[in-house]
């Protein structure tokens, strides 16, 4: 992919450091996936980078590669006659997008999920159960699998997934 990119505009960079929560220094930036990212600190970059570097997002292929797998899950979703009726009324670009930020956050990516908690996010689908929360999971592994993603961080994300279950169907969570 190319990496030349345009500099932001000043008021495009973040303000607040991602890693420490103080104000930036906007000297202090890295440009990652395109987008630029500024820092409190030197140490606040080189912790950023690690994660980055560490992530399963990254281990995934990025922004490009969930993106593509966000696509191709919900044309499984949305042919499966089990639980495409969820959807009817759904905006899915709006979904589409969603799925996408908040999947990338929780594998590790580089913008934070701002959206709806997933118990509030299910909240009001009458009748979701198991057999439609696993439905969903297999779609997902099954996607991976189609693009041949390795077994090893496969299990990664279904064990992500998984751990969203009590929660998008509004079960109790266990006593820690
Ligand atoms: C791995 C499990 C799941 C994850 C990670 C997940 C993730 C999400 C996310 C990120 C949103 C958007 C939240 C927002 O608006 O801020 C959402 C909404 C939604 N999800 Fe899920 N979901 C899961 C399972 C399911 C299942 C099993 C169904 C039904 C078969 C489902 C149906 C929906 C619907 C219909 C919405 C839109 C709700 C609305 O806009 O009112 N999801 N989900």
């Amino acid at each position: 992919m190319g990496q030349a990119q345009a500099k932001p505009a000043p008021g495009e960079i973040n303000k607040v450091c991602p890693i420490s929560g103080k104000p930036v220094d906007p000297s202090i930036t890295v440009v990652y996936e395109g987008k630029t990212f500024a820092f409190a600190a030197d140490v606040c970059r080189e912790k950023f980078n690690a994660a980055r570097e560490n992530s399963l997002y990254h281990k995934l292929g990025g922004k490009a590669a969930i993106d593509a797998a966000v696509e191709a899950f919900y044309v499984k979703v949305l042919a499966d006659d089990r639980i495409n009726h969820f959807f009817n009324d759904i905006n899915m670009n709006k979904q589409r997008r969603k799925q996408k930020e908040f999947l990338s956050a929780a594998f590790g990516g580089p913008i934070a999920w701002t959206g709806k908690e997933m118990r509030t996010a299910h909240a009001n689908l009458p009748g979701l159960n198991e057999t439609h929360f696993n439905a969903v999971a297999e779609h997902l592994q099954k996607t991976l699998q189609d693009l041949k993603v390795k077994k090893e961080l496969i299990d990664q994300v279904m064990a992500i997934a998984a751990s969203t279950r009590n929660d998008v169907l509004n079960r109790p969570n266990k006593a820690k």
